[in-house]
């Protein structure tokens, strides 16, 4: 039987990239504000009840006070003050690989520009992870956090506390049959969403490994979890790869939960070839170019409508629509 009762309406953006640090001709995200502030018009449109990024929210080479206030301004002047939440994403602690600021800052910065004090989020004291409960339906919204540095791929992402509270939530939240979306940021290296499995693009991947072989145990933890859960549905950004290139969405063949992908509202990278044939990413930043989703929930699935940030059309041919209770 269909079920065509609909709950509510968010919309899905990451990898904002407000980038103000060189100000000018070396500025990497070129079309980041613009961007944004489109992207939150065609939203607004839309009638979504909330945003959620995923985060890379500020570029922050070289500490990102003026991007922050750049984000904060925008999102003002859009109408949609107190609606977004976001996620913190590697690029928020970034000055902190550079000895400008410490992660402790970046992660003050965070909290306090992503307006983590909103009354609907509970968290643990001073921490960058959160939940976020849809306040008519329960829904559950767990927002994981890059808290341990800049270079994802080298280091174990996630603090022993982060992970034990992650478990503990996702155990409770399971047990009360509410229906669960995870936010994180990065992917993982050949698994999931926002890459060529077989043939990855983007070395900044989250590993479970390190190159001699040792186990990061907190990465592998999530990894278990992301098993676990299958009803569950992880939404991560971070490689900025185009819908058009067709790796938004991955289940593992069924064996883990939902996982998909958000490209980036500052500009998608596409999957390429350098002249030797090896895959590459190719990051030319064009203007007009930024995705992310419109998500319909029902009362049985849930609808990822992929769409054009810049001119507001949708693209029927990558909208995802999964159903849930397929564990019990
Ligand atoms: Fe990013
Ligand atoms: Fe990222």
């Amino acid at each position: 039987m269909i079920n065509d009762k609909k709950h509510y309406r968010f919309a899905l953006i990451s990898d904002i990239h407000i980038d103000r640090e060189n100000k000018g001709k070396n500025t990497y995200f070129i079309y980041a504000e613009e961007n944004l502030s489109r992207a939150l018009g065609i939203i607004k449109d839309l009638g979504c009840d909330f945003i959620i990024s995923t985060g890379d929210q500020v570029t922050n080479a070289s500490g990102a006070e003026e991007e922050w206030r750049v984000y904060r301004d925008i999102i003002k002047r859009s109408g949609c003050k107190d609606r977004i939440y976001a996620a913190l994403g590697n690029h928020e602690t970034r000055s902190a690989k550079y000895g400008i600021n410490t992660l402790e800052e970046c992660i003050s910065d965070f909290i306090k520009y992503a307006e983590l004090d909103k009354k609907d989020i509970i968290r643990p004291d001073c921490k960058p992870y959160y939940i976020m409960t849809e306040p008519v339906f329960g829904d559950v919204f767990i927002f994981m956090a890059n808290e341990k540095g800049a270079d994802i791929n080298e280091l174990d992402n996630f603090s022993d506390e982060q992970m034990d509270w992650a478990e503990d939530t996702l155990r409770k939240y399971t047990a009360e049959g509410r229906n669960i979306y995870l936010i994180q940021h990065a992917n993982y290296y050949k698994y999931g969403a926002g890459d060529d499995l077989t043939e990855p693009a983007y070395e900044g991947a989250v590993r479970t490994i390190d190159e001699k072989g040792n186990t990061f145990k907190n990465n592998l933890r999530f990894k278990r979890l992301t098993e676990k859960y299958r009803d569950m549905i992880w939404v991560s950004g971070h490689t900025h790869i185009d819908l058009e290139d067709d790796v938004n969405y991955s289940d593992n063949g069924g064996k883990s939960c939902h996982m998909l992908h958000i490209p980036a509202l500052a500009g998608t990278t596409r999957l390429s070839r350098d002249s030797k044939g090896k895959r590459t990413l190719d990051r030319t930043f064009h203007k007009g170019s930024s995705q992310g989703y419109i998500v319909d929930v029902y009362e049985d699935k849930t609808v990822f409508s992929g769409i054009d940030l810049y001119s507001g059309e949708f693209y029927p041919q990558y909208t995802y629509t999964i159903y849930r209770k397929r564990d019990k």
